[in-house]
């Protein structure tokens, strides 16, 4: 098959508010799709951007009283570290205010201009004398015409839902300053998207660039017929000056999918110069959008134009997708539903966010629904406890029992794995069209499978009559656990990590899901991932709840007299744990990497700050005492499971260990 060369992107965040868990499903999407066209061997790129300029970054600014060049660039960084938590992999993530935008919304605005595919009239809009300013829609605020209610925008009037224009309202007044507005002329330009109306009809009709139901749309804003667009905005704006103008700026979305362009124009000329021209002009290139419904009307008509007019490769695809409610409503600041990447980060796991929108994700435009009763069922049932314990009850002591040794596949083996790739096409084309939740239903129907093999074999019983028999059903049941893995390496890209180290095994694409792992020792079991606590997300919505009114202060359990309630001390599992492996961390001066087995527990991974006192080489074999029941946390050079329990510092620090002979696991008290 022939390599396919796609440059995807999904639209750029506005710099003027936080990631949420809407921009996420967006960006996860998008995502999957990449990581699942490189995995199949394809040349895949994806860039994003932050969106940056407008009316309102440059007012936040002001506010601040900083430059808005300052904001942008705090806020992508923002935004960044916001997105790269969710493991989102940009090939780059750049910004609309940079020479290589400015460059191309130059560059295709002279050509549209040149082509005569623009025009200027004088129009009247609302002033604010005080500001020195003209004021976009969302920035004037009044009695709403129609039905009288108090306090709407410019645009619309959110309690009878009319549209009209700012010069309506009754009673207007400049959001900034509270005064009234006047009318003021002056000189727009526009862009005539009608003249594209031919091409971008048979740009619909052919070449499946879109979706039936995107067409359905499209076709009833032909019938409306298509409206020249105002492209430029008056001063004082923060956006690129218009050539040859005085005083004139390019209107924020005239230059935000430029900066499609600009972010892989930033990304090529590092890396191999000749690419931007082969995406962007060549036809055996594919440019693939993902955008949410609301932005539909830029992507499909006023984008594909502008490059038509420019000379410019249009887009492959446009994938559109709904957008994210939480328990059945839209995402609520009051109901404590408008989630933030870094408020959900802080109470649950990204990947789980990642694995629950692929298990509901589909090719339609249709909203979903972040029902959190359903995802916690759908973490700790499907992911946790069908796809994960395929590793966790095979990899763990049974393991240890035969060393760590694999067999060979028998019979049985190769039936159960034969199941399992013959559903790789199935699951590829559901990957390919964004069906995700076909694939993911195809692979939860292979893992259960796999697990009622498990089941059936028993091999913590075969284990004590016939220790080869149980090696081999653990070997059948790794390998086709394998494939399964390779299956979710898009969605779930740290889970499979994990447990391709556990297997110790390099090639991971679906290219190598025939490559079987027979007669090896494997490494030794690392915690792949917890159940969601359903207190997490109580919390996560009650901060959510109340951060915006305050920040609540943090509850310790300490009475008024400086003591605690029996309850409260029982919240903390101690255990007995037995280091089994204890590595150095390279670029860390305290702290040491250790494995620490707790009996039923089972092992974890901690890094504890023990570096001063102890050497890795003394640490093994020693039983020591441990906080089991922490919550894993993300640290620079890995995840934490547990505690290690210490006193002193430096070179008196000393680790509390038991007195008398313990077992891994044995609980304190
Ligand atoms: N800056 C523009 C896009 C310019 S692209 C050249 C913009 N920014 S945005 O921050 O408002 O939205 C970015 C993307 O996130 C859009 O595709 C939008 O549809 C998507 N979403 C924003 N809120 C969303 C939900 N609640 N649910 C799903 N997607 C949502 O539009
Ligand atoms: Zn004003």
């Amino acid at each position: 098959m022939q390599k396919r060369k796609i440059l995807v992107t999904s639209a750029l965040p506005y710099a003027n508010g936080s990631i949420h868990l809407g921009h996420l499903l967006e960006a996860i999407q998008t995502d999957i799709y990449v990581r699942f066209q490189k995995a199949i061997g394809n040349e895949c790129y994806y860039f994003c951007a932050d969106d940056t300029h407008g009316t309102p970054v440059m007012l936040a600014a002001k506010k601040e009283g900083i430059t808005p060049e300052k904001l942008v660039e705090r806020i992508k960084e923002e935004h960044y570290t916001d997105l790269v938590s969710f493991y989102i992999l940009y090939d780059n993530y750049h910004s609309t205010n940079t020479p290589e935008n400015k460059y191309y919304s130059e560059d295709i605005y002279n050509k549209l201009k040149s082509k005569n595919h623009i025009s200027e009239r004088e129009i009247e809009q609302s002033y604010c004398n005080y500001d020195k300013m003209f004021l976009p829609d969302r920035f004037i605020k009044g009695t709403c015409p129609k039905c009288s209610t108090k306090d709407q925008y410019g645009d619309g009037c959110e309690s009878c839902g009319s549209t009209y224009s700012p010069k309506d309202l009754i009673d207007s007044k400049c959001v900034i300053c509270n005064n009234t507005p006047t009318l003021k002329k002056s000189k727009h330009l526009f862009f005539k998207l009608a003249d594209f109306e031919v091409q971008l009809k048979k740009w619909m009709e052919e070449g499946n660039h879109i979706d039936s139901g995107v067409k359905k749309k499209l076709s009833e804003w032909f019938l409306e017929g298509l409206q020249e667009w105002d492209i430029s905005r008056d001063g004082p704006y923060f956006g690129f000056q218009i050539p040859g103008e005085i005083d004139k700026y390019f209107y924020v979305w005239l230059d935000a999918p430029i900066g499609y362009m600009a972010s892989s124009k930033n990304y090529f000329d590092r890396v191999d110069k000749e690419k931007f021209d082969e995406f962007w002009k060549s036809k055996e290139y594919e440019i693939v959008h993902f955008i949410g419904k609301d932005i539909l009307y830029f992507h499909a008509l006023f984008w594909p134009a502008m490059l038509m007019g420019a000379d410019y490769n249009t887009p492959s695809r446009v994938n559109v997708h709904g957008f994210l409610m939480v328990n059945g409503e839209k995402m609520s600041k009051s109901r404590g539903t408008f989630i933030k990447g870094e408020t959900y980060r802080k109470y649950l796991d990204p990947e789980h966010y990642r694995f629950y929108l692929a298990s509901k994700l589909n090719d339609s435009m249709e909203d979903l629904d972040l029902n959190f009763s359903d995802f916690i069922l759908k973490i700790n049932s499907d992911l946790i406890g069908n796809f994960v314990n395929i590793f966790s009850r095979v990899s763990t002591s049974i393991l240890d029992k035969l060393d760590r040794r694999l067999g060979n596949i028998n019979s049985e083996g190769e039936v159960l794995i034969n199941e399992c790739i013959s559903m790789r096409d199935e699951i590829q084309k559901y990957y390919d069209s964004r069906n995700y939740s076909k694939a993911i239903r195809e692979i939860m129907k292979l893992s259960d499978s796999i697990n009622k093999y498990v089941n059936d074999n028993a091999p913590w019983n075969l284990i004590k009559q016939d220790k080869e028999k149980a090696r081999e059903v653990v070997t059948n049941t790794l390998n086709a656990g394998k494939i399964l893995a390779i299956y979710l390496k898009p969605v779930l890209p740290m889970i499979t990590e994990r447990i391709f180290r556990i297997l110790d095994i390099k090639n991971t694409s679906f290219l190598d899901i025939n490559e079987k792992i027979e007669n090896k020792v494997i490494g030794l079991y690392e915690f792949l991932s917890v159940r969601v606590d359903e207190k997490a997300v109580e919390k996560m919505i009650e901060e959510n709840k109340v951060s915006d009114i305050e920040k609540k202060e943090e509850k310790t359990p300490i009475n008024e007299n400086g003591l605690i309630k029996i309850e409260d001390l029982s919240k903390v599992e101690l255990r007995v744990g037995l280091i089994i492996e204890a590595l150095d961390v390279v670029g860390a001066d305290k702290l040491v990497n250790v494995k620490v087995d707790l009996g039923e527990k089972g092992i974890k991974n901690v890094f504890a700050g023990i570096k001063s006192s102890y050497k890795p080489e003394e640490l093994k074999g020693m039983s020591v005492v441990v906080v089991a029941n922490l919550e894993p946390r993300k640290m620079k050079f890995g995840i934490s499971e547990a505690m290690l329990l210490a006193v002193g510092k430096d070179d008196t620090l000393s680790l509390f260990i038991p007195h008398r002979g313990a077992n891994p696991g044995d609980l304190l008290k």
